[in-house]
C-alpha cells in the first residue's frame, strides 16, 4: 500500500436532492437534504483510504463548527491530517449543489474566503517517507514552487496533478508531473470535442506525461508518453443517483492502479468502473 499526499481543498458540501432541476426564478422542494464534506483532494483521499492506501492530507482548514464536521468525516476515514494548516478565523470553503435524482447530475455554487494552501505551507512538510504526491490545480504560481521544492528533495517521488478547471497559466505546470488529470469541462472549455483529440494536443506540452482525461457518460481517455491512446467506455450502475465526485473517485482509480505499478490500460478501466460505482451510491462511504 503506498503513502500518498493529496495538496488541495476540503469543502463543506450542502446538498439539496431535487426531482427535475428548477428553473430560474422557480420555488422548489427539496427531496432531502445532506450536509457532508467534500472537495476534490480529500474525496480523492477518502476513496484511495477505502483501496488501503495511507494517506494525508496537505490545505487549509478553519477551526469552526463546520470545520470540525470536516475534520469527524476525514478522520473516518483515518486521513492524516498533520500536514494542514489551520486557520482560526473564517469559513471553510462551502458548496451549495443542487442534485437532479433523475439523471444524478450535480450543479454546483461555490463559495470561498479562505486563504489558499501556500508554499510556506508545503515547506513544512516531511516529504521522505511518501510513494506519490498528487496536487489539485489550484493556486498556479504557488503550486509551481511546490512541484519545484518536490524535484529538489525527492528527485524520485511520482508527482500527479489534477486540472479540472481552466486557470491562467495552470499550463506551466504540465512540465513537472508525471501525470496529469484532465476533466472534460476544461477540454471542452478549449473547444475540444473529444477527449482522443484533446490529449493528443496536450501531448505537445506534457511530452514527458502519461494524459488522462475523464469523459462523463463516455468513459475516459488516456495517452502514454509513445503516443499509444487508450479508451475505456463507463460502467453504467443500475441506477445513476449521485455523480457528485465521480471524477474525484475516476482520480483515486487511476492513482491506486498505478502506485500499484498495473499499466495505463488497466488504471483507465479501473477508473472508470470504481467511478461508475460511485455514481449509483450516494457519496462515498462504503464503495470498495
Ligand atoms: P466530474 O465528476 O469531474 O464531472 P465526469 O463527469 O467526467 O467527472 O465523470 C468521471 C468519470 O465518472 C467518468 O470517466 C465515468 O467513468 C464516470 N461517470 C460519470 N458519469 C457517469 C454515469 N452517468 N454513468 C457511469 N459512469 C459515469
Ligand atoms: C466534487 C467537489 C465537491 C466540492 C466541489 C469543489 O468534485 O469536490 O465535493 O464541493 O467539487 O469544487
Amino acid at each position: 500500500m503506498a503513502s500518498i499526499l493529496g495538496i488541495g481543498i476540503a469543502t463543506l458540501d450542502i446538498i439539496n436532492t431535487v426531482n427535475g432541476y428548477p428553473e430560474e426564478d422557480a420555488e422548489v422542494r427539496a427531496q432531502n437534504q445532506r450536509v457532508c464534506r467534500g472537495g476534490n483532494a480529500t474525496n480523492t483521499l477518502v476513496v484511495l483510504s477505502q483501496l488501503g492506501h495511507c494517506c494525508t492530507w496537505g490545505g487549509v482548514w478553519v477551526d469552526e463548527p463546520d470545520g470540525q464536521r470536516i475534520l469527524e468525516d476525514l478522520a473516518d476515514y483515518a486521513i492524516d491530517i498533520g500536514a494542514c494548516r489551520v486557520e482560526s478565523q473564517g469559513k471553510v470553503p462551502t458548496s451549495y449543489i443542487i442534485l437532479n435524482q433523475c439523471n444524478g447530475s450535480r450543479t454546483i455554487v461555490h463559495y470561498r474566503d479562505v486563504p489558499e494552501f501556500n508554499f510556506a505551507d508545503f515547506e513544512a512538510i516531511n516529504l521522505s517517507a511518501l510513494d506519490w504526491l498528487h496536487f489539485e490545480g489550484r493556486n498556479v504560481a504557488e503550486t509551481a514552487r511546490m512541484l519545484e521544492r518536490s524535484r529538489q528533495v525527492c528527485p524520485a517521488l511520482p508527482i500527479s496533478l489534477e486540472v479540472e478547471k481552466p486557470r491562467s497559466q495552470i499550463e506551466q505546470l504540465f512540465t513537472q508531473v508525471e501525470v496529469l488529470l484532465f476533466s472534460k469541462v476544461f477540454a471542452q472549455h478549449y473547444a475540444y470535442t473529444d477527449g482522443a483529440t484533446f490529449l493528443q494536443a496536450m501531448q505537445q506540452q506534457a511530452p514527458q506525461a502519461r494524459l488522462i482525461c475523464a469523459w462523463g457518460t463516455k468513459g475516459g481517455y488516456a495517452l502514454e508518453t509513445n503516443g499509444t491512446l487508450l479508451y475505456s467506455p463507463a460502467f453504467p450502475p443500475p441506477q445513476v443517483v449521485d455523480t457528485l465526485g465521480a471524477g474525484d473517485t475516476f482520480n483515486a482509480g487511476i492513482l491506486d492502479s498505478l502506485c500499484h505499478q498495473q499499466d495505463l490500460a488497466t488504471a483507465l478501466s479501473h477508473a472508470c468502473r470504481l467511478a461508475g460505482k460511485k455514481c449509483g451510491q450516494v457519496g462515498f462511504k462504503g464503495l470498495i
